[in-house]
């Protein structure tokens, strides 16, 4: 009885988990009170948020803007345990954690840097 009990328990609590796929444990951003766009928003669209900054910045030229994929890194890049910059795209970094937990691959950094622009200047941050 008390077996068929614990069973049942184990069972609803699989379900309820189910439910809300949980989310890898995420690199907190290092800068930025908040981000770009409120966090169900930025979680479900910022892909569509990136390729419109793209097109407006390839096509039209408008740079600096909200959704710069330049300004994604500045504010979610991290430094390792000896204070070195960590490319994003690296194993277990910010979009990295995400994209393998979902199994999305992405070419971006290919072309763009995946160090946040303090770690190209000289003086140190
Ligand atoms: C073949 C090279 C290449 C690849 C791959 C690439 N881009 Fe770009 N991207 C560029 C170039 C070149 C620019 C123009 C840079 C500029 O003028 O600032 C640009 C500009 C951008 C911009 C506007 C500038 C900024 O920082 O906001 C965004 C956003 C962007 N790309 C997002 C992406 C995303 C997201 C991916 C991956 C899905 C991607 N790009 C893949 C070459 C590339
Ligand atoms: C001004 C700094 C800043 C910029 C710029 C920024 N973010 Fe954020 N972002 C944050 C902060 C702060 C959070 C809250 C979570 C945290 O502290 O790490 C966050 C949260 C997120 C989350 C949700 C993470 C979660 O907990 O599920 C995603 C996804 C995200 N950002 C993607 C982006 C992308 C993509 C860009 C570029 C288009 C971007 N962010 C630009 C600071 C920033
Ligand atoms: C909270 C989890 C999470 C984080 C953090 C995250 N992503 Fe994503 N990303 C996703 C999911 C989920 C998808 C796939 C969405 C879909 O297929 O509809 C995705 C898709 C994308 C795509 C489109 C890929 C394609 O081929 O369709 C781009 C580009 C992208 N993310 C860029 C980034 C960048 C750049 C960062 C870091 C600044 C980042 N993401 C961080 C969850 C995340």
């Amino acid at each position: 009885m008390a077996l068929a009990i614990a069973v049942g328990l184990l069972l609803a609590s699989g379900t309820a988990a189910a439910d809300r796929v949980p989310l890898p444990a995420l690199v907190k951003a290092h800068r930025g009170e908040a981000c770009v766009e409120p966090l169900p928003v930025i979680r479900r669209d910022h892909m569509k948020f990136l390729m419109h900054q793209r097109d407006d910045t390839v096509h039209e030229g408008i740079r600096g803007a909200r959704h710069s994929l330049v300004g994604c890194i500045d504010c979610h890049a991290a430094k390792d345990d000896a204070g070195r910059w960590v490319r994003i795209d690296a194993p277990g970094q910010f979009c990295a954690s995400c994209h393998e937990y979902v199994s999305v691959t992405i070419d971006c950094f290919g072309c763009h840097a995946a160090l946040p622009t303090v770690a190209f200047r000289k003086t140190a941050e």
